[in-house]
């Protein structure tokens, strides 16, 4: 079985993905570490998103999700990298690189293959619509920016980082994601949709499940 929670940038996907896995006992995946961990290396290593990457470069790269007690780890090869990948230097990166059809293909194998062996609850933005077009359920998350970037702030707590920095990341994150030409941020047909703007995190926790359990 596989649960699809698509959505805009900094809407609590993965918070909510994270929890409904930990009820139905499913394992998860955020689509979004994978892409992430992929700029992390890419960057790290000079390979810039205009550029072609070659299959002998992504060869080398090794991404491992594993969760366990309500908890992700992510890890670059061997390297646990779950907090680095959340850094500004990635986020500000990763819309580029996540743009190409190379980069995109190598995240699909690996969501491809945990869902032979496992049901799963995946947070990303084309899971529904691309990934897994049959997912037995969809979800699309959204919000007002403004919001967005005042949780955002508050999950940080780092009082250096401005409010405007936060809200003009997650927006240009936003536009980039959705205008590509591949397998733009959208909401699938048949997906769910949620306003979480004025909804805290057990309210679009109790949404979710209400509709899984009214199938
Ligand atoms: O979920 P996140 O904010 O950690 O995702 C980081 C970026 O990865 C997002 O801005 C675009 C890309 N991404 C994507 O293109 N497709 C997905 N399914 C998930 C993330």
């Amino acid at each position: 079985m596989i649960i699809a929670i698509d959505g805009e940038a900094s809407t609590g996907k993965s918070t909510q993905a994270k929890k409904i896995a930990k009820e139905l006992n499913f394992n998860y995946r955020d689509s979004g570490a994978y892409y992430r961990a992929l700029t992390l290396y890419l960057i790290q290593n000079n390979i810039n998103s205009k550029e072609e990457i070659p299959q002998t470069i992504l060869d080398k790269i090794l991404i491992e999700q594993v969760y366990k007690d309500n908890n992700l780890i992510i890890s670059l090869n061997n390297e646990d990298v779950s907090k680095k990948i959340r850094g500004y230097r990635v986020s500000i990166k990763v819309s580029s690189y996540a743009k190409k059809s190379e980069i995109r293909n190598f995240v699909y194998k690996q969501l491809r293959n945990s869902a032979k062996s496992n049901s799963l609850v995946i947070d990303g933005r084309d899971i529904g619509t691309v990934v897994f077009p049959d997912a037995d359920f969809k979800f699309f998350l959204f919000a007002d920016s403004k919001v967005r970037a005042e949780r955002r702030l508050k999950q940080i707590n780092d009082k250096s980082v401005k409010l405007e920095s936060i809200e003009k990341e997650i927006k240009n994150r936003d536009n980039t994601d959705s205008t590509r030409k591949i397998a733009p941020l959208k909401k699938a047909d048949d997906a769910y949709e949620i306003d979480v703007t004025s909804l805290n995190i057990n309210q679009v926790f109790n949404k979710i499940l209400q509709k899984i359990n009214s199938r």
